[in-house]
């Protein structure tokens, strides 16, 4: 099968394919190593990111931070507004989110898995384009666009699983008859405790984490790679551009995901097979 290549536009430099490479020895000889990543890896398919250049938020300025509380109050307005948004930012996501498909730098993560180099991704985006890639460790500490879930059980639902009737908001759990929400954590929601656990057992084992397109600045997800670090780990980032990471970074990959991780992978790849001869 074949995947979006890489970049074309986008050269390595010398210097950075010598990073490239010192990172590929550090995910080699990592204990366990966990990717966290943002809305940078999507640039790539479509999606804006949230801050910086062309962001979402930039360009319509940040959401109000009680989201949740807003939904929890009148969650038939919410399951209205959801339905046919209002808020022009949140009609731009939706059409980006429609039409996007992963790119290189998903497929890269997805292939690192399977090399066994990678026990986790922990991801900032509702995109679902890991999972498309085919990730097989995902946890999706922000949820999935595509996915339901109910605020009392907290069962999740697929497309398809739970009908939606415009006439009848909002939806209720089959299970136990509570008010179902999009799995989105909104501003102002708390991430589920069960998604929050999973991020805490593969963060704790981890001393190398791979910090993919990420400003960094939104917590809990920020804080993992402080945690690792704490515990004598390393970061490697990959970014064009600084984040609040940089100065803590082992290494510092200033290029797109896409090119960037599938060299990676390239790199990792070869000398495994080179190992295993
Ligand atoms: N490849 C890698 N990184 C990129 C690329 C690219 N092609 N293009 C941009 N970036 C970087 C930017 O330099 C920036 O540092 O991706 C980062 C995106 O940062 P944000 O827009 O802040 O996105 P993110 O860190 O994922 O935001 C966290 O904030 O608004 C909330 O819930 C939302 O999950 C989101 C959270």
């Amino acid at each position: 099968m074949t995947h979006p290549t890489r970049n074309p536009d986008f050269m390595i430099s010398e210097r950075l394919e010598s990073e490239i490479a010192r990172a590929a020895t550090r995910v080699i000889g990592a204990r366990s190593v966990v990717a966290l990543t943002g809305a940078g890896l999507s640039v790539e398919s479509g999606i804006p990111p949230f801050r910086g250049p062309g962001g979402l938020w930039t360009k319509y300025g940040e959401p109000p931070l009680d989201g949740y509380q807003r939904f929890l109050r009148d969650p038939k307005q919410a399951w209205q507004d959801r339905l046919s948004p209002r808020e022009p930012w949140a009609r731009a996501l939706a059409e980006t989110l429609g039409s996007a498909k992963p790119n290189a730098g998903h497929y890269a993560l997805v292939e690192l898995e399977a090399l066994g180099r990678c026990d986790a991704v922990i991801t900032q985006n509702i995109d679902d384009l890991h999972r498309q890639a085919g990730a097989r460790e995902l946890i999706e500490i922000h949820g999935n666009h595509k996915l339901l879930r109910c605020l009392g059980c907290v069962a999740r639902f697929a497309p398809g699983e739970l009908a939606i009737d415009p006439e009848a908001l909002p939806p209720r759990c089959p299970r136990c008859g509570s008010v179902v929400k999009v799995d989105i954590v909104h501003f102002g929601e708390p991430i589920p405790a069960d998604v929050l656990r999973r991020c805490h057992a593969v963060v704790e084992r981890a001393d190398c984490m791979l910090v993919v397109g990420t400003s960094a600045t939104v917590y809990p997800a920020a804080e993992f790679p402080l945690e690792v670090l704490r515990r004598g780990g390393s970061v490697i980032e990959v970014n064009p551009e600084p984040s609040e990471l940089s100065d803590l970074a082992l290494l510092s990959l200033r290029g797109p995901a896409g090119a960037v991780l599938a060299r990676l992978v390239e790199l990792v790849s070869r000398a495994r097979a080179g190992s295993v001869q």
